[in-house]
């Protein structure tokens, strides 16, 4: 039987980390938060002072990477996002990465929260979904889940945050943050999360 994924893409501050885990819980599927994974080898490289363009090391660290790794604190700051994005645009890192991805799928099914889940991790998922929203409405989305977990933040510097990065994940050449053809694309700014959960599960 073939395992079905839904995959969840979009930008960073869209909302895809608390509408992928509501849709897994919903169906009780298993969840692959991508972003996480990227966020991990860049605090790895960081930790291990492993420059952050360094192509072959950081492969070499990708394909040996502890994913049960727990310091989420650490994980969620915009500094390791910033980092995480630059790791994320290099070719060997995200090959030595695919397979790992994909082996997340398991039965019943997956929900894969990402930039790329449904143009090249799963591209034959049935259910494939592209959140936007305004870059306003994602900052300040991310300001007030970066406030509600304690953490300092300037809203003027996170849209600053939020654009660059943003940036760099649509015009890399590899893997870019982008809807695949066949995606469902679903504007998220003026809908509240229930309805965007409520989108998907119809779907
Ligand atoms: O979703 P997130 O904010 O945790 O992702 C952090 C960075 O990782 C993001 O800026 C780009 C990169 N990323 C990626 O390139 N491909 C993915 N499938 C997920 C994340």
């Amino acid at each position: 039987m073939i395992i079905p994924v839904i995959t969840i893409d979009g930008a960073s501050g869209v909302g895809k980390g608390t509408v992928s885990s509501r849709v897994a819980k919903h169906f009780n599927w298993h969840i692959l938060d991508s972003g996480a994974i990227y966020r991990i080898l860049a605090l790895t490289a960081i930790k291990n002072k492993i420059a952050l363009d360094d192509e072959i090391e950081l492969a070499i660290s990708a394909i040996n990477l502890d994913l049960n790794f727990k310091a989420l604190e650490e994980l969620r700051t915009e500094e390791c996002a910033a980092a995480a994005s630059k790791v994320a645009a290099l070719a060997k890192v995200r090959e030595a990465l695919l397979a790992r991805q994909r082996a997340c799928r398991v039965a019943p099914g997956l929900v894969a929260d990402g930039r790329d889940m449904g143009t090249i991790v799963f591209p034959d998922a049935k259910i494939k979904i592209f959140l936007t929203a305004t870059a306003e409405e994602r900052a300040q989305r991310r300001y007030k889940q970066l406030k509600e977990k304690g953490i300092n933040a300037k809203l003027s510097d996170i849209v600053i945050d939020i654009t660059e990065r943003d940036k760099r994940d649509r015009t890399r050449s590899i893997a870019p943050c982008r809807a695949a053809d066949d995606a469902f694309i679903i504007d998220t700014t003026n809908l509240s999360i229930d309805q965007v959960v409520a989108q998907i599960i119809n779907l």
